[in-house]
């Protein structure tokens, strides 16, 4: 809730910023705590994209371990000091594996995720190339979606999801030299993620799913769990996210839950019939214009979430109360009218406080969240992106074959191999063929 103090504490900075209210974020983390039945949250990094946030929840009790959302930022975090790291998603960066297979100390500490024999052979190859000894932990990605009357419900992600196919993937790991399995993954989106709360009929008929869907999964991932566990030692099993972990606790197959979002409760949290989380992350926008009574104009506004396109990805006003974009401009990529009774309390250089749809992908508009606590700002915690950080092309700038394919075997131990600087992953110079073909 944006309150007068916070909205105090914030009056004197130009907008546009981040906000974050600290208060809601740690009382975020004790609820997560609360629903997690018992098992240590992993934090899913994405949903947060604030590397001092991800440090504080894991300073908490009931938060163990960081789900990232690619290689090279599980560098990046392992630099930082930070632990125990699952990559949730396949990784083909030859770079940043390479980078990985030559530093033995963060290879103890990242774990790749796997669900095809074709990424074992690329992590193998750019390990062997990188450095011939190195054995690199893997995680198996198990499909957790419901495949009812031919339809797959969830999301696409692992194609393995009969026991048979999960165990002929372990067989596979076992036979190989330079990858151990260390742990399984079970997503379960459908049920993590999908906003059930409402009384019509597609709301009730989703419930009804989901709950379909977690009494199917407690039976398929305890066996996947137990065949597995019969033929390999493993350090932990990893599924739920905020909206299931409740079931996915009680489930018993699993050793951690994962969470972030419910940390900063953006808005496509607000709508889960079996819990509510504060809202803790903002963004402002200044007012620019007034162009009719019960309008105002901000700057900016158009942070518009990932998905399939629809209006649950629009950002919300979240104060005042009582303002929205107007139908038929939506948000903007320089201003957003907004219209409603909340416009007669704002004039030109107020600030309107936006509620981001989705946690993670605010922190890639902002170089920064002022954290405010009590009533005043307290911290400041840069986002990735002020840190410089770029996950979404990172290191795969680089050509594709910079590390880790046969024929640069012989290149392996120059300095084309990326390298720690600070905090920033950064390859240490361009191959000289790379030069020549940008
Ligand atoms: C593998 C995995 N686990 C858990 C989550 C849950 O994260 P959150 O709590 O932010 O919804 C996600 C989010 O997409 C995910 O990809």
């Amino acid at each position: 809730m944006v309150t007068a103090g916070l909205r105090r504490a914030v009056a004197h900075l130009n907008a546009p910023f981040g906000v974050l209210d600290r208060d809601a974020f740690d009382a975020n983390a004790a609820a997560l705590r609360d629903r997690a039945g018992g098992l240590p949250i992993r934090v899913a990094s994405k949903s947060l994209r604030v590397p001092a946030a991800i440090e504080r929840v894991l300073a908490r009790d009931g938060f163990a371990g960081v789900l990232a959302f690619s290689l090279a930022e599980a560098l990046a975090l392992h630099a930082r000091g930070i632990r125990d790291i699952v990559v949730a998603y396949p990784s083909v960066d030859r770079t940043a594996l390479a980078a990985l297979a030559a530093a033995p100390e963060a290879a103890a500490h990242i774990t790749l995720m796997v669900d095809h024999p074709d990424q074992l052979d690329l992590i193998e190859q750019a390990a062997a190339a990188a450095a011939p000894e190195a054995v690199l932990r893997v995680c198996i990605d198990i499909d957790g979606s419901l495949r009812l009357a031919g339809l797959h419900i969830g999301a696409r992600r692992s194609p393995l999801h009969e026991i048979g196919q999960v165990l002929a993937l372990v067989g596979d790991i076992g036979a190989r030299q330079r990858v151990r399995l260390v742990g399984l993954m079970c997503y379960e989106g459908q049920i993590a993620g999908v906003p059930n709360a409402g009384w019509q009929p597609r709301q009730a008929m989703l419930r009804r799913l989901q709950s379909h869907s977690v009494r199917e999964l407690a039976e398929r991932r305890n066996a996947i769990v137990a065949a597995v566990r019969a033929e390999a030692e493993l350090t932990f099993v990893n599924g739920g996210g905020t909206g299931s972990l409740e079931t996915s606790a009680a489930e018993g197959s699993l050793t951690e839950v994962a969470a972030g979002s419910g940390l900063f409760a953006p808005a496509s949290f607000d709508r889960f019939a079996h819990f509510r989380h504060t809202p803790a992350a903002y963004f402002t926008a200044p007012v620019v214009r007034i162009p009719a009574p019960d309008w105002v104009t901000v700057s900016g506004g158009g942070w518009i979430a990932s998905g399939a396109a629809a209006a649950d990805r629009l950002p919300t006003v979240a104060w005042p109360t009582d303002l929205a974009p107007s139908g038929s401009e939506g948000v903007g990529e320089v201003q957003t009218p907004l219209t409603g009774r909340g416009a007669r309390q704002l004039r030109i250089g107020d600030h309107v406080f936006f509620r981001h749809a989705k946690a993670g992908e605010l922190a890639e508009h902002l170089s920064r969240f002022h954290v405010v606590a009590g009533g005043t700002i307290v911290d400041t915690w840069e986002t990735y992106r002020g840190l410089g950080w770029n996950f979404e092309t990172g290191m795969n700038e680089q050509p594709r074959d910079a590390a880790g394919s046969p024929e640069q075997k012989e290149h392996a131990h120059d300095n084309h191999s990326p390298q720690l600087v600070g905090q920033r992953l950064v390859p240490s110079a361009d191959p000289p063929h790379a030069q020549q073909r940008r």
